[in-house]
């Protein structure tokens, strides 16, 4: 019998509270910082699920929508939204508190893919399959799986355009574009 597991069991806050080394030389805090931390609770959601070792194979645009401010509390809310035979797919929602204010404002958003494998020999393992709940569960999950296809679309056409990248239709763009080929390119 397949095991399954709900989303509310891996479900997974990490808060932290914003020091001056993390800040950039505007004062803001890094994106690198925020980076770090999402990659920390991705971890820590999907091998709870998973039960096993996980590494993040890929990431989703990450749009920075305000910045984050030092001395503010961070927190990071992950949830499994996805599962495929060895991956997961972690929601993450990044909120970030002024401590004065009580202000709460929601910085940024990603979608972390992440693959369970095996500690010894790093082969991908199955992980335990995902019991919905609600329509916000439904929702997600099929979302993720619309991304995933839109991904493999993306990756293929990127290859596609790469292999014929000296296409007269592409050249003829090039023409509104900020740049200038260097005689002899043409
Ligand atoms: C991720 C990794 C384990 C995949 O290994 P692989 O041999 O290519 O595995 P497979 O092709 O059998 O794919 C296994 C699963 O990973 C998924 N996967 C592979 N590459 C992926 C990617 N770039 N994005 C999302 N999912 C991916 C596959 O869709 C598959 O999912 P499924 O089992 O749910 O169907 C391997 O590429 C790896 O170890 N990468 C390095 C990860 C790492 O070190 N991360 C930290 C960087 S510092």
């Amino acid at each position: 019998m397949d095991n399954f597991k709900t989303i509310s069991e891996s479900k997974t806050v990490m808060t932290e509270l914003m020091i001056p080394s993390y800040s950039n030389f505007g004062g803001k805090v890094h994106g690198g910082v925020i980076l770090s931390l999402m990659d920390k609770v991705a971890y820590a959601c999907a091998a709870k699920h998973a039960e096993t070792y996980c590494v993040t194979a890929s990431i989703d645009t990450v749009d920075f929508r305000e910045p984050v401010e030092v001395g503010e509390i961070v927190s990071l809310l992950a949830s499994v939204n996805y599962v495929g035979r060895s991956s997961l797919v972690i929601g993450i929602k990044v909120l970030s508190e002024n401590i004065k204010t009580k202000t709460v404002k929601h910085t940024n958003s990603s979608y972390f893919s992440m693959v369970a494998v095996d500690e010894l020999t790093h082969k991908p393992v199955q992980v335990p399959g995902l019991i919905l709940e609600n329509e916000v569960d439904i929702q997600r999950f099929i979302t993720a799986m619309h991304r995933k296809e839109l991904n493999r679309y993306y990756r293929q056409e990127g290859a596609r355009i790469k292999a014929e990248y000296r296409n007269p239709d592409f050249m003829e763009m090039l023409k509104k574009e900020r740049c200038l080929l260097k005689a002899g390119l043409e």
